[in-house]
C-alpha cells in the first residue's frame, strides 16, 4: 500500500520558507518582490490559476500586479505591455498565463519577456541554461516534482527514471532535472513501442500524458515512486490524474494524488522563482 505524498503540505512548507525569507529581505532592503500576472481573454481555468497565483503572492508577502486584457488584444499590444513590465523596477517576475487567444503567437511573447524576469523559465535562454545545468530558474512543475520526490527521502542517483510525455513545459525539463541528479532517464511518448515494458522497470515514474487513468497498475513496478502530473476533467466534472490511483496505490511505494499532489507545488515554485528573481535583480546572494 503506497504512502500518499501530500502536495499541499510540501507546498505549504515551501511557501512558508519563501514567506520567512521575504520578511527578512523586506526588513533589510525596504522593498518587496513583485510579480506581474497577465491574463488575456476569459478562459475560466486560466482565471482560477491567476486568482490562485495572486492569493499565493499575498501569503508570502509579495506585491502582485494583475493585467487582465480583453480577448481581442493584439500581439503588438501584449508585446508593448511586456516591454513596460520588463522596464518596471517594481516587477521582478512576469508571467503571461497560457494559452493566449489565437491571434497572439505565444512564442513571440515568451521571447519578449526579459530572461531575468521569466519566472516560468520558458524563455529559450532559460531553457538552454537548464540543459547545461547553469540555471537561475527551473520551470515550476518539474521543480515542484523534484521537491515531492525529495520529500520521500529517496535518492534519484542511479535510479531508473521514466517520464511519459515530452512537452517543453513538463516532460523534457523533467527528464533533464532527473538527469542532473544522476538518474538513468527514459522519455516515453505517443510513438513509444512496448510502453508498459519500459514503465514497469521504472523506480521513479512521472506521468505527464494528459489522458485520464492512462497508467494502470500493471504498468508500475512494485515499490516505485509514481508522480501523476495529469489534470483531466471527467464528464462528471471531477478532476482525474493520468494514473489509475486505486490500482497504483497497490503497487507503488509512494504516489501523488490528484488533486492535492503536483498541482499545489507549481504555485509554490513560482513564488520561489519570483524571490530568486528579486534577489538576482537586487544583487542579493
Ligand atoms: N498555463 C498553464 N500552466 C501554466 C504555467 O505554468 N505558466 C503559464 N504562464 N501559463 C500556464
Amino acid at each position: 500500500m503506497a504512502t500518499i505524498i501530500d502536495g499541499k503540505k510540501v507546498s505549504a512548507e515551501v511557501k512558508e520558507q519563501v514567506r520567512q525569507e521575504t520578511e527578512t529581505l523586506v526588513t533589510k532592503y525596504g522593498k518587496k518582490p513583485g510579480l506581474a500576472v497577465v491574463i488575456v481573454g476569459n478562459d475560466p481555468a486560466s482565471r482560477i490559476y491567476v486568482n490562485n497565483k495572486k492569493k499565493a503572492c499575498e501569503t508570502v508577502g509579495f506585491q502582485s500586479f494583475e493585467y487582465a486584457l480583453s480577448e481581442e488584444t493584439t500581439q503588438e499590444e501584449l508585446l508593448e505591455l511586456v516591454q513596460t513590465l520588463n522596464a518596471d523596477e517594481k516587477v521582478n517576475g512576469i508571467l503571461v498565463q497560457l494559452p493566449v487567444p489565437k491571434q497572439i503567437n505565444d512564442k513571440a511573447i515568451i521571447n519578449a519577456i526579459s530572461p531575468e524576469k521569466d519566472v516560468d523559465a520558458f524563455h529559450p535562454e532559460n531553457v538552454g541554461r537548464i540543459m547545461i545545468g547553469e540555471y537561475s530558474f527551473l520551470p515550476c512543475t518539474p521543480a515542484g516534482i523534484m521537491e515531492l520526490i525529495d520529500s520521500t527521502g529517496i535518492d534519484v542517483s542511479g535510479k531508473k527514471c521514466v517520464v511519459i510525455g515530452r512537452s517543453n513545459i513538463v516532460g523534457k525539463p523533467m527528464a533533464m532535472l532527473l538527469l542532473h541528479r544522476s538518474g538513468t532517464v527514459t522519455i516515453c511518448h505517443s510513438k513509444t513501442e512496448n510502453l508498459a515494458k519500459i514503465t514497469k522497470e521504472a523506480d521513479i515514474l512521472v506521468a505527464a500524458v494528459g489522458k485520464a487513468n492512462f497508467v494502470t497498475g500493471d504498468m508500475i513496478k512494485k515499490g516505485a515512486v509514481v508522480i501523476d502530473v495529469g489534470m483531466n476533467r471527467l464528464e462528471n466534472g471531477k478532476l482525474c490524474g493520468d494514473v489509475n490511483f486505486d490500482e497504483a496505490k497497490e503497487k507503488a511505494a509512494y504516489l501523488t494524488p490528484v488533486p492535492g499532489g503536483v498541482g499545489p507545488m507549481t504555485i509554490s515554485m513560482l513564488m520561489k522563482n519570483t524571490l530568486t528573481a528579486f534577489k538576482l535583480q537586487n544583487h542579493i546572494f
